[in-house]
């Protein structure tokens, strides 16, 4: 129970350059000779070389991640690698390695929300002038472009990448220095190791640096975030991709055959990227448990913080990196989305909206289209099947000109505010993105992929 090399050997690469920066200032202030540092730096590596290779195998009996490299050191370089730990402790050392862990980790996944974003764009730009029902309740509620519903999930991701950004500005301090729990008697330059290894500057408060993580909890937060997200996402993909629906189709890239249904294809990918949400948010339970109720300072309860920063960091950088892919390798069928529109009477609004316009108060005219719903429901038909004079006959302001309003393309377009589809609201959005993103302009607006 005490070893925890199984899964922090993760750590190999940031132990070995906390350790590097370490020796290289303890001689530089003139705590270790220049010779020891430097024979300390070989060794270093070659100890890390050689444990990634798998040449030196990880003996659980040293425990963890750093006693096993500095055991190794030792046997290699004999006495010089016996004075690598002055001034250190192995509670501010686990805190540097996991904050250099963290930041590299989450600026993977920053990166590959950005795919994920640039992947949603594209589509977004194929589709501009798709139509598809848009939901309330999962009941068909009113049209929107395709492109619009794309870019709805763009803004969760967007926002995803700045609270993953937050998360990496606090996380960006160097523990070192911070001893065991009450800093150390040797004249460390805390300022200068923390440059060398890329922290933005150094903790305040060397019992607090040893005991805080809550720069895990927030990360795995906003990882969690990130899982919610993407099971939304994935959820639709599952719903789009049924017979039921028959929106869009997965290429066997991202969906499996059944065993023993010939017919079928799973959309196993987004059920599996839906499903390891409970893993992520499971990993931020974990972390907030664990540290609720420590006292001041350092307690192995810690090392069990660890884990779920792995495993929430992963999954979520996996998941995106899978979810970018089926974005890519989706096909909708337009024609089917068509056909949706333009059954289930999403226009209904129009009818109200357009009695508004010749000045019926807005609960009125919501009556009216209420009452004429129904009469084409009784009649099987949708509203724009009913005459002129079913239309008058409900109210006498109808005109001809009505029709037009009745157009689900026309109605889209109607929605012409910040944030809402008309089609130059989304091609602007679209151009705002491309820029930010990188993406050339030039997507092919005619390709229907
Ligand atoms: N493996 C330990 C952890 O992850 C390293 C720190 C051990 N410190 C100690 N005082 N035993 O927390």
């Amino acid at each position: 129970m005490n070893a925890s090399v199984d899964f922090d050997r993760r750590l190999l690469d940031a132990d070995v350059t906390g350790s590097r920066a370490h020796a290289r200032m303890l001689a530089r202030q003139g705590v270790i000779s220049a010779e020891d540092a430097a024979a300390i730096d070989r060794g270093l590596v070659e100890v890390r070389d050689a444990l990634a290779a798998g040449e030196l195998a990880w003996d659980p009996a040293l425990e963890d991640v750093h006693m096993n490299v500095e055991a190794r050191l030792i046997e290699k370089i004999g006495d010089a690698g016996r004075r690598l730990h002055t001034g250190r402790s192995r509670n501010d050392q686990v805190a540097t390695d996991l904050r250099l862990w963290a930041k590299q980790a989450a600026q993977t996944l920053v990166a590959q929300l950005g795919e994920l974003r640039a992947a949603l764009v594209k589509k977004a730009r194929a589709h501009v002038d798709t139509l598809m029902p848009g939901y309330t309740h999962l009941q068909r509620a009113q049209p929107v472009r395709a492109a619009h519903h794309f870019l709805a999930y763009q803004e969760m991701f967007e926002r995803d990448q700045g609270r993953v950004l937050d998360a990496i500005a606090r996380a960006d301090v160097s523990p070192l220095g911070s001893g065991a729990l009450a800093g150390t008697t040797f004249p460390l330059d805390r300022a200068g190791v923390a440059e060398e290894l890329g922290f933005a500057g150094v903790t305040r408060n060397s019992l607090d640096a040893v005991g805080d993580r809550d720069f895990a909890i927030e990360l795995v937060a906003a990882c969690a975030l990130v899982q919610v997200h993407l099971s939304r996402l994935a959820e639709e993909l599952v719903l789009w991709c049924s017979q039921e629906a028959g929106f869009a189709r997965l290429s066997d890239r991202y969906s499996s055959g059944s065993s023993l249904m010939p017919q079928k294809k799973n959309p196993d990918l987004a059920e599996l990227v839906r499903g390891k949400t409970g893993r992520v948010v499971g990993a931020w339970v974990t972390l907030v448990t664990v540290v609720k109720g420590l006292p001041l300072a350092y307690n192995k309860d810690l090392q069990e913080t660890q884990e779920p920063l792995y495993d929430a960091l992963e999954t979520a950088t996996a998941s995106v990196e899978v979810t970018a892919g089926m974005i890519d390798d989706l096909t909708l069928d337009v024609a089917r989305l068509a056909r949706a529109v333009g059954e289930g009477h999403l226009v209904a609004t129009e009818l109200a909206d357009y009695l508004v316009s010749k000045g019926v108060a807005f609960r009125d005219a919501h009556d009216v289209a209420g009452h004429l719903v129904r009469t084409a429901i009784d009649r099987g038909v949708e509203l724009a099947a009913l005459s002129l004079d079913d239309l008058r006959a409900a109210d006498a302001r109808f005109d001809a000109d009505v029709y037009g309003w009745l157009d689900p393309l026309a109605a889209v377009d109607r929605r012409d505010l910040p944030g809402a589809p008309a089609r130059p609201r989304v091609v602007a959005e679209l151009t705002r993105l491309e820029a930010e993103l990188g993406l050339g302009a030039a997507s092919d607006v005619s390709a229907k992929k």
